[in-house]
């Protein structure tokens, strides 16, 4: 392993970071709505807690105290977080459909997606017996499509990139009645999406439980659309408060739309050209309801290079005297590139405060769900 191969393209510190803002933001995310989250899914077959992995080697290599690094290779049986939030928003608008209409007849469910949310509400619709719709991009590889479809979901391919497939989703979903179940939020469209985080919100529970009582120094967290980061933001500021971690946001240099919000204070559209290894994290625009929580919870962004990804799944699968080989997929290394790319760069380490008595959080956001992009990876 050559750690020189850890490195950066920007690093952007939040000045509206707002320490005392949480109270702003205790609605958003209701402890109601995390704890019924919750009490649902805790009752689903095959729920079990994911592990909390101490990493002393990639510790000791990137001179910091301890990492820990939530696995969630095994969620469900479908490989990443991601199985907690779509599925569990199908149950609720299920829920009220039923309430409406007396059963589930009629009822259909779409989402554009870059393969784990779609896997997720495709899941989430088999379990209780409805039609499902998935839009992807050109560029979501055919194993993740074929995943989703042995989950019963029809799967449409659009040319072009994440959100040309939201548009196709949004017009066919309005033409036939089809309730869409989106990971993003936009004008007029909240409800759904905070549902999908109060499915996350049943990961950062987990976490508090295992880390029994400490509170890390840093959280790194990747970012997509933002509804992971603005998920695991609004629990942990709710219970930890004035003690929150230093937030740090690690996304692809290729879909880097929490940085550019972040410098323009305002939602910017990045328009994605190339697409990043790390597919979960290709997306183009912070989700609206996030927006205004990343603006003031975040501390900083750094922006990651696709170079460390497949080494850095080589090095979380090479089992230690003090720890089983990881399963990590694409995205579940960006929290330890950004971290490792610290360690490169001291004046980024400084910048972030990483020193030796830092204890740093990180999500180990999916497993192999690209089987056959893992399998060359750990060969390559
Ligand atoms: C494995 C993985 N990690 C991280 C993310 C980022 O989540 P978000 O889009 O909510 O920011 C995703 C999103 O799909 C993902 O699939």
């Amino acid at each position: 392993m050559n750690s020189t191969t850890y490195s950066h393209r920007k690093h952007l510190e939040n000045s509206n970071f707002d320490a005392t803002a949480h109270t702003e933001f205790s609605s958003l995310l209701s402890q109601t709505d995390c704890e019924a989250a919750k009490h649902e899914i805790s009752a689903w077959d095959g729920y079990q807690q994911t592990p909390l992995v101490e990493l002393d080697d990639i510790a000791a290599a990137a001179g910091v105290k301890s990492i820990y690094y939530k696995d969630e290779s095994g969620r469900f049986g479908l490989g990443s977080f991601k199985a907690l939030g779509g599925s569990y928003a199908v149950f609720k608008l299920a829920d009220e459909y039923k309430a409406e209409h007396g059963n589930l007849e009629g009822f259909a469910v779409a989402t554009a997606t870059d393969g784990n949310h779609g896997r997720s509400v495709a899941w989430g619709a088999q379990r209780i017996g409805v039609e499902c719709h998935i839009f992807i991009h050109a560029h979501v590889s055919q194993q993740r499509a074929d995943a989703m479809a042995a989950l019963g979901a029809e799967v449409h391919r659009i040319d072009g990139n994440y959100d040309d497939s939201l548009v196709e989703c949004e017009t066919l979903s309005s033409k036939n009645n089809w309730q869409i179940v989106s990971d993003t939020s936009w004008d007029g469209y909240e409800t759904v999406p905070i549902q999908v985080m109060a499915g996350y919100s049943v990961m950062a529970n987990e976490i508090v439980e295992q880390l029994d009582g400490h509170i890390p120094s840093h959280f790194i967290i990747p970012a997509g659309c933002g509804g992971l980061a603005g998920g695991m933001l609004a629990y942990f500021w709710q219970v930890w408060k004035d003690q929150l971690p230093t937030i740090v946001i690690a996304e692809s240099e290729y879909s880097d739309c929490v940085y550019q919000s972040l410098e323009a204070n305002q939602i910017k559209l990045v328009n994605i050209v190339d697409e990043t290894l790390m597919a979960g994290l290709s997306c183009g625009e912070v989700s609206k309801i996030i927006w205004p929580l990343l603006a003031k919870g975040v501390q900083h962004v750094v922006t990651i290079p696709d170079d460390g990804v497949v080494p850095m799944m080589q090095w979380l699968a090479r089992p230690t005297s003090s720890r089983a080989s990881v399963e990590g997929g694409e995205c579940s290394g960006a929290g330890l590139i950004a971290l490792m790319a610290a360690n490169n760069d001291p004046s980024l380490k400084q910048a972030l405060n990483i020193n030796a008595q830092s204890t740093i959080l990180v999500l180990g956001t999916e497993g192999a769900t690209d089987p056959e992009f893992y399998k060359q990876a750990m060969e390559s």
